[in-house]
This record gives C-alpha cells, structure tokens and sequence, in this order.
C-alpha cells in the first residue's frame, strides 16, 4: 500500500511555487468499473476539486491542470462534447468556491477554439475571481507546448519584425515572457497519474529543470493525501541545475 500523507508533514520552507499535473486515465478507471469513459472525467472533477485544495492549504501558487490537450479533437465526438459541457457545469458550480477560497481561475490554450458556450463560462470564470491571489488554478485547455512554442516564435518574428526587438537582443526570459505561461514561475513539480511516464506536449519549455512524480493511480483515485505524498517527495528530492551535490551545499 502506498504511503499517506497530510499537509503537518510538509516542509514549508521548500514547498514548489508552481506544480503542473497531466491528469491522466479518467477512461481507463471508468471502464475497469464497467461504466462509459465520461463516468471517469464525472469522477476527475472531485479529484481537481481535492487537489486544488490541498495546493491552497499547502501554500501553493500556481496549479496548473492539463484538461484538454490540442490531441484530444480527435477521441469520439460524444466524448468531447460531454467533456466541454463538464468543463462549463463545473465552472458554473465552483465560482463560489473558488471566490471563498481566494483562488483565481486562469486558462492557457487556444481559448477562441472551445465550444461557445464553453468559451464563455470559462471566460466569466476568469474575470469573476481575477481579483482573487491566494493560488492561481489555470486550465489547460486546447493547450499544446509546440503550439504555444509556435505563437511565441511568431510573436516575437512580429516583434523584430516591426523593430520593436533586435535578434541579438532575444534570449531564454524573451522566449519565456512570451509563452502563455509569462504570468508563472516555471513548475519545479510535474505530476502525472496513471503509470503513463510521458509529457505529451505539455509545457515542454517550462520543464526543462522540472521534477517529475509519476502515480501508478488514476486520476479519479488521486486524492489530497497522494497530492501532498508528492509534495513530500518532492521536498526530498536534490535539485542540482546542473551543479555537483557539494556546490549546492
Ligand atoms: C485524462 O484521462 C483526462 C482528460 C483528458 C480530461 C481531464 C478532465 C477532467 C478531470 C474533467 C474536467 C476538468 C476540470 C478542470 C473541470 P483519459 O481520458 O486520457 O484516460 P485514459 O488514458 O484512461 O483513456
């Protein structure tokens, strides 16, 4: 049996600032419970719900999902529809938490591309808790880093373009300040369920130095106590950038 954890046991003085999570393998639970693949994203929705608590009360800043990537356009149409109409049930029915909480919600992706009607919640979502800084909950949604990786070049190419920058003058904080992600520090964690141990195009750029934590779990199985078990793991890890164990000393 895994280990469990609670929030008493984390050090707060190397807790991450930002933790992505790749929220992985909804559809494999629900089948395993002989039910249909939508079950599995309903039962995901209280995992982010326990997850995004347990990161506020563990301190931490920035939480960022990935809850629909630029690949998943092509799983069955019924499955997506009912995934985009989930995303814009529980925007509607977390405002107030969110609100309470003082947690912001913020998005990245190529946001005009959603459904309407889900564009739409996302965006009332986002303008009524902007006010909120006690963490920053930012979805995934239409994301791809090669995407954003291809906006970024473009935006700059304009940049240069129109004399704004000098070629000479671009380097590694350019590149970062014009990836969706420029309002966050990069993850020092990557989360990702499910056994799979990939990071499938997402924040590529941002992970250069990330640790990653992979859970045997499936998403709807990931509760507070396995967030905060990865945490702890974490905080035990060695992060070195490239140095030697002794110059870090
Ligand atoms: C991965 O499982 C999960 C997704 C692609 C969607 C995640 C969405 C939710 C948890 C619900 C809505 C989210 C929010 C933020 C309200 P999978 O379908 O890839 O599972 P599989 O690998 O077993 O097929």
């Amino acid at each position: 049996m895994e280990e469990t954890s609670n929030i008493n046991e984390l050090n707060q003085g190397k807790l991450p600032r930002h933790v992505g999570i790749i929220m992985d393998g909804n559809g494999r639970w629900a089948r395993k419970h002989g039910k249909p693949r939508i079950f599995g994203h309903k039962n995901g929705v209280q995992s982010v719900r326990e997850v995004s608590e347990a990161a506020a009360q563990a301190g931490i800043e920035f939480l960022t999902l990935y809850a629909f990537s630029t690949e998943n356009w092509s799983r069955p149409p019924r499955e997506v529809s009912a995934l985009m109409g989930l995303l814009v049930e529980t925007i509607h029915r977390e405002m107030n938490t969110l609100n309470k909480n003082n947690i912001r919600l913020r998005a990245i992706g190529e946001l005009d591309q959603l459904p309407p009607r889900t564009h739409k919640a996302l965006l009332e979502g986002i303008e009524k808790t902007r006010d909120n800084n006690r963490m920053d909950l930012t979805l995934a949604l239409n994301y791809s880093s090669r995407w954003e990786l291809t906006e970024c070049t473009r935006a700059i190419a304009r940049e240069v373009q129109q004399l704004k920058i000098k070629p000479e003058d671009i380097s590694e904080s350019t590149i970062s300040d014009y990836l969706a992600t420029h309002f966050m520090p990069d993850p020092e964690l990557l989360i990702r369920t499910s056994g799979e141990k990939r990071l499938s195009n997402f924040l590529l750029w941002q992970c250069a130095y990330t640790e990653f934590y992979f859970s045997d779990k499936m998403w709807p199985e990931f509760k507070k106590e396995d967030f905060n078990l990865a945490i702890k793991e974490y905080q035990n890890r060695e992060r070195r950038f490239g140095k030697t164990s002794d110059q870090i000393l």
